[in-house]
């Protein structure tokens, strides 16, 4: 019967709203648990009734969580509490070995654990959640950004802080103010590094789509260009985010913003693309323009960003769902 033993497919749910590279390691762990993971992403109207409205509707999430390297597969809609109904499906219909969920508790609105079921059964597994990221700790470090705009809106915005923050026994440590990213105490080592980057053979190709470098301004380049607060993740932390995602095969952590004929040398570039959308294009005019190099040897090319979203959309999103409710 060798090499036909059926693969081990594992389960993992949850919100993944404002998807983090916390959400990415526990899918990476929830993976290395077996061999196909499939991933239920909870309804818009479920996260609403359990935990309040999402900043990223489903379509988005789905989008996310799709291009994260260890997900084989996902269930939208999929309901927040794993019912008897819901997990007999995830056995007979989906094949599920296991379901799978972070060491943190997951409590039901009437206090009952989430996966009592699947732990009766013995088909439930637990994975080492990852300290110092919520989607929560993001909101707080968003709204950082807003908040001094406007000296009579700050009222407002830190209550809006303090709302977010309240029940998750997190404060939002503000004592950085001046800098978004000093509210952060995340430092990744050089082993999760490694586990967040491919295994794939380096292989330097020459046409577009066989090898694709990821450059990642450092915090000090961004927050002279977007200001103070920005960016909202320190460079570690966008590092392993854009690491996560499966198109990508390695990243430059530190970035020069411009894109420099050594740069290109070094790296051997073939092509050095940007989308149509940013948070700001006013660099795009030719005195500043960071792709002028690339641009003069004809290897620039403009391609069409298939969502508007950008990180001020988001903020701008939290800010009205907290007028809203
Ligand atoms: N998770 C994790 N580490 C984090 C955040 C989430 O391991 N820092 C895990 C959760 O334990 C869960 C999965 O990611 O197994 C999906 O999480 P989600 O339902 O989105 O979880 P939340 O705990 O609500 O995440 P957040 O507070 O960041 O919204």
């Amino acid at each position: 019967r060798r090499g036909r033993r059926r693969p081990v497919r594992v389960y993992m749910d949850g919100c993944f709203d404002m998807m983090h590279y916390g959400h990415c390691n526990a899918l990476r762990q929830a993976h290395a648990l077996g061999d196909e993971l499939i991933v239920g992403v909870v309804s818009d109207d479920e996260i609403t009734a359990n935990k309040g409205p999402p900043v990223t509707p489903l379509h988005e999430r789905l989008i996310m969580v799709r291009a994260v390297k260890w997900v084989h597969d996902v269930i939208p809609d999929a309901p927040y509490a794993i019912t008897e109904d819901f997990m007999n499906k995830l056995f007979n219909e989906y094949n599920i070995d296991y379901i799978i969920h972070g060491d943190d508790p997951c409590l039901l609105p009437d206090g009952t654990d989430a996966y009592a079921l699947a732990k009766k059964v013995g088909r439930y597994k637990q994975i080492k959640r990852t300290e110092g990221v919520s989607t929560t700790d993001i909101v707080g470090r968003m709204l950082l950004c807003v908040r001094e705009r406007s000296a009579s809106d700050s009222h407002n915005h830190s209550s809006l802080q303090r709302q977010f923050s309240h029940g998750h026994g997190q404060k939002i440590d503000d004592s950085g103010s001046g800098s978004g990213t000093r509210i952060s105490h995340f430092l990744p080592t050089s082993r999760r590094i490694v586990q967040f980057s491919n295994s794939r053979i380096l292989r330097l190709a020459r046409e577009l789509g066989d090898f694709l470098l990821v450059g990642i301004h450092t915090d000090q380049t961004i927050s002279s260009t977007r200001g103070p607060h920005r960016p909202i993740m320190n460079l570690h932390e966008r590092s392993l985010s854009v690491l996560a995602c499966r198109y990508v095969d390695e990243v430059i952590i530190g970035a020069p913003w411009d894109v420099s004929k050594d740069m290109i040398t070094t790296f051997n570039i073939s092509l050095v693309v940007h989308g149509t959308i940013a948070e700001n294009m006013d660099f795009m005019k030719d005195d500043l323009n960071p792709y002028a190099v690339p641009r003069a040897m004809g290897i620039y090319r403009r391609l069409e960003s298939p969502l508007d979203i950008t990180t001020s959309t988001i903020i701008r999103r939290i800010v009205a769902n907290h007028e809203a409710y």
